[in-house]
């Protein structure tokens, strides 16, 4: 009985060393020490021994479960503390690694400019005004007195949708919206998308305007001169000019073209301006009485001026940009250079 014992406490021993989970230990504990185990046999059987060889064998058995029981919790440390390192192991991290950078996006140039000139305008007092980019023909041609054969509406500069349906050409059409919902006194600006059927380094088929439109007693073509050499000047600072040249657009009278004296060469004559000393920047004029007929503003009491710059143009000056496709190209080399 004894070489029983001793043979069961050996391949314990091994077995327990043999185990790398707390599962298997587990089937290994009720294997030796359970309620089935061989051990617990022995004591089943100890009564079938002489009287006074029963209390050795019965503490030789104890024993060697108390040794086995000893094993089996050292093992459990054991597992338990291999399997944390493992843990730390695999999810360890090197703090020393410089840490992986993240590209940090910036506001796109003509986003910029935008809030530029709505700050410049909001601080003189303007309100921001919005239309849709899909619009009709009374907002873009009709109630700003464009004739029905005007070139201007011709499929080819106009993307239509549908007979009466367009992607606007101008944010002159928000003038339109803000007269036929408020009167006046009215002193808006409107930055927006426009769209018009072209396409080259000057041109491109979206494009943005920034439209301005004060209605009010007493407004004069000085207001609106005064007006947008304010604004060049806090644009593009205090060097730069703007002069007017007589002009046509259908819906002011008188009319004029806006120019701003080269921010290049501030007039002396060079490559961007063509060696004239001025820059294009848009139109301009005094709100003609037949827009407000059709919009019902009494054209006796008030008068107006209202003015459309293009915005892409003045990114393109303020930034240095000489071809305007680099603006929707989305190359993120371009656009990185404006953080
Ligand atoms: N809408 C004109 C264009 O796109 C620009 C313009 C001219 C706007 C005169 C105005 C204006 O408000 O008064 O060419």
């Amino acid at each position: 009985m004894k070489e029983k014992l001793v043979r069961v406490l050996q391949t314990a021993n091994s077995d327990i060393k043999e185990v790398y989970s707390l599962h298997d230990l587990l089937l290994l504990k009720s294997r030796y020490i359970g309620k089935k185990s061989e051990l617990n046999g022995f004591m089943q059987k100890l009564g079938t021994l002489p009287k006074d060889e029963r209390p050795a064998f019965g503490k030789a058995v104890n024993k060697v479960k108390e040794e086995i029981s000893n094993l089996i919790s050292l093992r459990e440390k054991e597992i338990i503390e291999s399997e944390y390192q493992k843990k730390l192991e695999s999810e360890s991290i090197d703090i020393t690694m410089p840490g992986r950078k993240r590209e940090i996006g910036s506001l796109h140039p003509i986003s910029k400019v935008m809030q530029e000139i709505e700050d410049i305008f909001i601080s003189m007092g303007f309100e921001i005004a919005e239309g849709p980019d899909i619009e009709d023909e009374f907002h873009n041609f009709d109630a700003l007195n464009t004739p029905a054969d005007h070139p201007a509406r011709d499929l080819s500069d106009t993307f239509y949708i549908d007979d009466d349906v367009l992607l606007r050409t101008q944010t002159s059409t928000v003038q339109v919206r803000v007269m036929e919902n408020h009167k006046p006194p009215i002193k808006i600006i409107s930055p927006g998308s426009c769209y018009r059927n072209e396409n080259d380094a000057s041109h491109s088929p979206m494009f943005h305007q920034v439209e301005a439109l004060v209605v009010d007693e007493n407004i004069t073509f000085a207001d609106l001169q005064d007006m947008l050499n304010i604004f060049v000047k806090k644009m593009f600072g205090d060097k730069i000019e703007s002069r007017i040249r007589p002009h046509f657009f259908p819906f002011t009278e008188p009319s004029a073209e806006i120019d701003i004296i080269c921010v290049k060469c501030y007039g002396a004559g060079c490559n961007l301006c063509k060696g004239s000393g001025w820059l294009e920047m848009g139109g301009a004029g005094m709100v003609d009485p037949n827009v407000f007929d059709i919009l019902g503003i009494d054209s006796e009491k008030y008068t107006g001026y209202a003015f459309g710059l293009g915005i892409d143009r003045i990114a393109m000056l303020k930034y240095r940009i000489t071809d305007i496709r680099l603006l929707y190209e989305n190359d993120i080399r371009f656009l990185k250079q404006f953080k």
